[in-house]
Protein backbone atom coordinates (compact mmCIF):
# COMPACT_ATOMS: atom_id res chain seq x y z
CA UNK A 1 0.00 0.00 0.00
CA UNK A 2 1.43 3.42 -1.32
CA UNK A 3 1.54 5.72 1.48
CA UNK A 4 0.78 8.94 -0.43
CA UNK A 5 -0.76 9.19 -3.87
CA UNK A 6 1.11 8.93 -7.10
CA UNK A 7 -0.21 12.95 -7.48
CA UNK A 8 -0.60 14.23 -3.83
CA UNK A 9 1.53 17.36 -4.52
CA UNK A 10 1.24 18.93 -0.62
CA UNK A 11 3.20 16.80 1.13
CA UNK A 12 3.49 16.38 5.12
CA UNK A 13 5.99 18.28 6.27
CA UNK A 14 5.37 20.20 10.02
CA UNK A 15 4.90 23.45 7.64
CA UNK A 16 2.45 21.38 5.86
CA UNK A 17 1.02 20.42 8.80
CA UNK A 18 0.36 23.76 10.24
CA UNK A 19 -1.14 25.34 7.12
CA UNK A 20 -3.61 22.55 6.67
CA UNK A 21 -4.48 23.42 10.08
CA UNK A 22 -4.74 27.25 9.10
CA UNK A 23 -7.03 26.36 5.89
CA UNK A 24 -9.20 23.83 7.81
CA UNK A 25 -9.58 27.06 10.73
CA UNK A 26 -10.67 29.18 7.65
CA UNK A 27 -13.33 26.76 5.99
CA UNK A 28 -14.28 25.19 9.55
CA UNK A 29 -17.60 27.40 9.47
CA UNK A 30 -18.69 26.24 5.65
CA UNK A 31 -18.15 22.82 6.21
CA UNK A 32 -20.00 22.59 9.18
CA UNK A 33 -22.85 24.54 7.06
CA UNK A 34 -22.15 21.50 4.38
CA UNK A 35 -22.74 18.69 6.46
CA UNK A 36 -25.34 20.31 8.04
CA UNK A 37 -27.22 20.90 4.59
CA UNK A 38 -26.25 17.32 3.41
CA UNK A 39 -27.96 16.11 6.11
CA UNK A 40 -25.27 14.45 8.69
CA UNK A 41 -26.56 14.02 11.96
CA UNK A 42 -26.94 11.98 15.38
CA UNK A 43 -26.06 8.15 15.05
CA UNK A 44 -24.83 8.04 12.10
CA UNK A 45 -21.79 5.96 11.33
CA UNK A 46 -19.29 7.98 8.63
CA UNK A 47 -16.38 6.85 6.82
CA UNK A 48 -14.19 10.53 5.87
CA UNK A 49 -12.04 10.16 3.08
CA UNK A 50 -8.40 11.34 2.88
CA UNK A 51 -9.03 12.15 6.52
CA UNK A 52 -5.63 14.14 7.11
CA UNK A 53 -5.40 15.69 10.31
CA UNK A 54 -9.15 14.79 10.96
CA UNK A 55 -10.40 18.40 10.47
CA UNK A 56 -13.62 17.17 8.78
CA UNK A 57 -13.79 13.97 11.09
CA UNK A 58 -13.91 15.59 14.40
CA UNK A 59 -16.94 18.30 12.72
CA UNK A 60 -18.44 15.08 11.59
CA UNK A 61 -18.03 13.46 15.42
CA UNK A 62 -19.71 16.78 16.97
CA UNK A 63 -22.66 15.75 14.59
CA UNK A 64 -23.26 12.08 14.93
CA UNK A 65 -22.74 12.17 18.45
CA UNK A 66 -21.90 10.04 20.80
CA UNK A 67 -24.25 7.28 19.50
CA UNK A 68 -22.33 7.71 16.34
CA UNK A 69 -19.34 6.42 14.50
CA UNK A 70 -16.72 8.10 12.19
CA UNK A 71 -13.67 6.17 10.29
CA UNK A 72 -10.92 8.37 9.22
CA UNK A 73 -9.03 7.35 6.73
CA UNK A 74 -5.80 8.69 4.81
CA UNK A 75 -2.74 7.41 3.37
CA UNK A 76 -0.41 9.37 5.16
CA UNK A 77 0.99 7.65 8.44
CA UNK A 78 2.23 10.78 9.80
CA UNK A 79 -0.76 12.37 9.05
CA UNK A 80 -2.61 9.84 10.92
CA UNK A 81 -0.20 9.99 13.86
CA UNK A 82 -0.90 13.33 14.42
CA UNK A 83 -4.62 13.20 14.38
CA UNK A 84 -4.25 9.83 16.86
CA UNK A 85 -2.90 12.48 19.58
CA UNK A 86 -5.48 14.64 19.10
CA UNK A 87 -8.38 12.28 19.00
CA UNK A 88 -8.99 12.87 22.93
CA UNK A 89 -12.23 14.99 22.37
CA UNK A 90 -13.62 12.52 19.98
CA UNK A 91 -13.80 8.92 21.17
CA UNK A 92 -16.34 7.80 18.46
CA UNK A 93 -13.30 8.50 15.57
CA UNK A 94 -11.29 5.89 14.49
CA UNK A 95 -8.15 6.18 12.15
CA UNK A 96 -7.20 4.21 9.76
CA UNK A 97 -4.34 4.15 6.77
CA UNK A 98 -5.86 2.75 3.68
CA UNK A 99 -6.26 4.18 0.06
CA UNK A 100 -9.42 5.62 -0.82
CA UNK A 101 -9.20 3.71 -4.15
CA UNK A 102 -9.57 0.22 -2.80
CA UNK A 103 -10.22 0.43 1.24
CA UNK A 104 -13.17 -1.87 2.10
CA UNK A 105 -14.90 -1.63 5.64
CA UNK A 106 -16.99 -4.91 6.52
CA UNK A 107 -19.62 -2.86 7.93
CA UNK A 108 -21.70 -0.59 5.60
CA UNK A 109 -21.82 3.41 6.39
CA UNK A 110 -24.68 5.83 6.29
CA UNK A 111 -22.63 8.45 5.28
CA UNK A 112 -19.38 9.14 2.69
CA UNK A 113 -17.24 12.25 3.00
CA UNK A 114 -14.67 14.06 1.12
CA UNK A 115 -13.43 17.35 1.74
CA UNK A 116 -10.04 18.37 -0.81
CA UNK A 117 -9.49 14.45 -1.53
CA UNK A 118 -11.30 14.36 -4.81
CA UNK A 119 -8.90 17.49 -6.56
CA UNK A 120 -5.74 15.29 -6.74
CA UNK A 121 -7.42 11.83 -7.73
CA UNK A 122 -7.17 11.42 -11.09
CA UNK A 123 -9.56 8.63 -11.19
CA UNK A 124 -12.16 10.44 -8.66
CA UNK A 125 -15.46 8.90 -10.48
CA UNK A 126 -13.86 5.75 -9.96
CA UNK A 127 -13.60 6.41 -6.63
CA UNK A 128 -16.69 7.91 -5.42
CA UNK A 129 -17.49 4.49 -7.64
CA UNK A 130 -16.09 2.24 -5.47
CA UNK A 131 -17.41 4.02 -2.58
CA UNK A 132 -20.23 4.17 -3.18
CA UNK A 133 -20.41 0.58 -2.79
CA UNK A 134 -19.19 1.23 0.99
CA UNK A 135 -22.88 3.54 1.61
CA UNK A 136 -25.79 1.45 2.78
CA UNK A 137 -28.80 1.95 0.49
CA UNK A 138 -30.58 5.72 1.06
CA UNK A 139 -26.88 6.23 1.95
CA UNK A 140 -25.48 9.64 2.03
CA UNK A 141 -22.31 10.72 -0.33
CA UNK A 142 -20.74 14.11 0.34
CA UNK A 143 -17.70 15.65 -1.19
CA UNK A 144 -16.20 19.10 -0.83
CA UNK A 145 -13.82 20.98 -2.89
CA UNK A 146 -12.53 24.18 -4.05
CA UNK A 147 -13.24 26.78 -7.06
CA UNK A 148 -9.59 28.64 -7.27
CA UNK A 149 -11.29 29.88 -10.05
CA UNK A 150 -13.73 31.96 -7.89
CA UNK A 151 -10.59 33.52 -5.72
CA UNK A 152 -9.46 37.02 -6.49
CA UNK A 153 -8.99 40.42 -4.57
CA UNK A 154 -11.30 43.19 -5.16
CA UNK A 155 -10.14 45.59 -6.67
CA UNK A 156 -7.79 43.57 -8.14
CA UNK A 157 -3.94 43.51 -6.88
CA UNK A 158 -1.47 42.20 -9.59
CA UNK A 159 0.38 40.24 -6.98
CA UNK A 160 -2.63 38.51 -5.80
CA UNK A 161 -3.29 37.68 -9.47
CA UNK A 162 -0.21 36.50 -10.26
CA UNK A 163 0.40 34.40 -6.82
CA UNK A 164 -3.17 32.54 -8.23
CA UNK A 165 -1.88 31.87 -11.27
CA UNK A 166 1.33 30.16 -9.97
CA UNK A 167 -0.97 28.05 -7.66
CA UNK A 168 -3.32 27.09 -10.82
CA UNK A 169 -0.57 26.44 -12.94
CA UNK A 170 1.39 24.12 -9.77
CA UNK A 171 -1.80 21.92 -9.30
CA UNK A 172 -2.45 21.17 -12.84
CA UNK A 173 1.32 20.30 -13.45
CA UNK A 174 1.07 17.91 -10.86
CA UNK A 175 -2.13 16.56 -12.25
CA UNK A 176 -4.57 18.10 -9.85
CA UNK A 177 -7.82 20.11 -11.17
CA UNK A 178 -8.03 22.88 -9.10
CA UNK A 179 -11.61 23.99 -10.24
CA UNK A 180 -12.49 20.55 -9.11
CA UNK A 181 -15.51 22.55 -6.65
CA UNK A 182 -17.66 23.31 -10.29
CA UNK A 183 -17.93 19.85 -11.07
CA UNK A 184 -18.97 17.78 -7.80
CA UNK A 185 -22.25 17.36 -8.85
CA UNK A 186 -21.77 15.85 -12.09
CA UNK A 187 -19.01 13.66 -10.53
CA UNK A 188 -21.50 12.46 -8.05
CA UNK A 189 -24.08 12.06 -10.92
CA UNK A 190 -21.18 10.33 -12.65
CA UNK A 191 -20.55 7.48 -10.25
CA UNK A 192 -24.19 6.85 -10.10
CA UNK A 193 -25.92 9.12 -6.89
CA UNK A 194 -29.28 10.33 -7.07
CA UNK A 195 -30.80 13.33 -5.86
CA UNK A 196 -27.61 15.23 -6.54
CA UNK A 197 -27.71 18.66 -4.76
CA UNK A 198 -24.80 21.72 -4.82
CA UNK A 199 -23.87 24.88 -3.78
CA UNK A 200 -20.67 26.88 -2.74
CA UNK A 201 -19.47 28.93 0.70
CA UNK A 202 -17.01 31.79 -0.04
CA UNK A 203 -15.47 34.16 2.52
CA UNK A 204 -14.65 37.99 2.38
CA UNK A 205 -11.27 38.94 3.88
CA UNK A 206 -11.07 42.67 4.88
CA UNK A 207 -7.78 44.66 3.32
CA UNK A 208 -5.86 44.04 6.59
CA UNK A 209 -7.05 40.65 7.78
CA UNK A 210 -3.69 38.53 8.08
CA UNK A 211 -5.44 35.72 6.89
CA UNK A 212 -6.02 36.38 3.28
CA UNK A 213 -2.12 36.48 2.76
CA UNK A 214 -1.07 33.96 5.13
CA UNK A 215 -3.60 31.76 3.04
CA UNK A 216 -1.95 32.71 -0.33
CA UNK A 217 1.66 32.77 0.98
CA UNK A 218 0.88 29.83 2.64
CA UNK A 219 -0.11 27.43 -0.49
CA UNK A 220 2.46 28.39 -2.87
CA UNK A 221 5.28 27.88 0.09
CA UNK A 222 3.77 24.26 0.28
CA UNK A 223 3.66 24.36 -4.12
CA UNK A 224 7.30 26.03 -4.38
CA UNK A 225 8.85 22.66 -5.19
CA UNK A 226 6.31 21.48 -8.09
CA UNK A 227 6.31 25.52 -9.14
CA UNK A 228 10.30 25.61 -9.75
CA UNK A 229 10.39 21.62 -10.85
CA UNK A 230 7.26 22.52 -13.95
CA UNK A 231 9.10 26.34 -15.09
CA UNK A 232 6.16 28.01 -14.35
CA UNK A 233 8.54 29.98 -11.85
CA UNK A 234 11.54 30.77 -10.51
CA UNK A 235 12.83 31.29 -7.07
CA UNK A 236 13.69 35.07 -7.52
CA UNK A 237 10.14 35.74 -9.34
CA UNK A 238 8.11 33.69 -6.30
CA UNK A 239 10.57 35.31 -3.76
CA UNK A 240 9.29 33.05 -0.87
CA UNK A 241 10.64 34.56 1.69
CA UNK A 242 8.50 37.61 1.95
CA UNK A 243 5.65 36.62 -0.08
CA UNK A 244 2.91 37.06 2.42
CA UNK A 245 4.40 40.10 3.38
CA UNK A 246 4.26 41.61 -0.37
CA UNK A 247 1.32 40.66 -0.63
CA UNK A 248 -0.55 41.73 3.09
CA UNK A 249 1.21 45.53 1.55
CA UNK A 250 -0.38 45.21 -1.47
CA UNK A 251 -3.76 44.62 -0.21
CA UNK A 252 -3.60 47.21 2.61
CA UNK A 253 -2.46 50.06 -0.18
CA UNK A 254 -5.30 48.94 -2.58
CA UNK A 255 -7.81 48.91 0.40
CA UNK A 256 -8.48 45.33 -1.26
CA UNK A 257 -10.94 42.42 -0.17
CA UNK A 258 -9.57 38.93 -0.40
CA UNK A 259 -11.82 36.27 -1.62
CA UNK A 260 -10.09 32.86 -0.86
CA UNK A 261 -11.53 30.21 -3.13
CA UNK A 262 -15.54 29.26 -2.63
CA UNK A 263 -15.43 25.78 -0.76
CA UNK A 264 -18.42 24.03 -2.86
CA UNK A 265 -20.06 20.93 -1.63
CA UNK A 266 -22.19 18.21 -3.85
CA UNK A 267 -23.88 15.43 -2.15
CA UNK A 268 -26.38 12.63 -3.25
CA UNK A 269 -28.03 9.29 -2.07
CA UNK A 270 -26.94 5.90 -3.23
CA UNK A 271 -30.09 4.74 -4.68
CA UNK A 272 -30.00 0.81 -3.84
C1 LIG B 1 -5.50 18.45 1.11
S1 LIG B 1 -5.49 17.16 2.29
C2 LIG B 1 -7.13 17.33 2.96
C3 LIG B 1 -7.26 16.76 4.33
C4 LIG B 1 -8.66 16.86 4.97
N1 LIG B 1 -9.65 16.13 4.21
C5 LIG B 1 -9.09 18.30 5.11
O1 LIG B 1 -9.96 18.74 4.36
O2 LIG B 1 -8.55 18.99 6.00
C6 LIG B 1 -5.66 15.67 1.30
C7 LIG B 1 -5.48 14.40 2.10
O3 LIG B 1 -5.75 13.27 1.27
C8 LIG B 1 -4.80 12.26 1.55
N2 LIG B 1 -4.76 11.38 0.39
C9 LIG B 1 -4.26 11.67 -0.84
N3 LIG B 1 -4.45 10.62 -1.68
C10 LIG B 1 -5.08 9.66 -0.96
C11 LIG B 1 -5.55 8.36 -1.27
N4 LIG B 1 -5.40 7.84 -2.50
N5 LIG B 1 -6.16 7.64 -0.29
C12 LIG B 1 -6.31 8.16 0.96
N6 LIG B 1 -5.88 9.40 1.31
C13 LIG B 1 -5.28 10.14 0.36
C14 LIG B 1 -3.52 13.01 1.84
O4 LIG B 1 -2.61 12.22 2.58
C15 LIG B 1 -4.06 14.20 2.63
O5 LIG B 1 -4.14 13.91 3.99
Amino acid sequence: MTQTAPNYALGSSDQEIARLDGQAASIEAATRLLLRAAGVGPGMRVLDLGTGLGHVAGLVAELVGPGGQVVGLDTSVKLLEVARTRAADHPQVTYVQGDVRNWRDAEPFDAVVGRLILFHLPDAVEVLRHQLTALRPGGLMLVLDFDLGSSRAEPAVPLVTQTLEWVDAAFRSAGANPVMGTGLAMLLEGAGLADVQTFGIQGYLAPDDPRGPALLGGVVGALATQIIAAGIATPEQLGIGTLTQRIAAATQATGAVVLPPALAGAWGRRAS
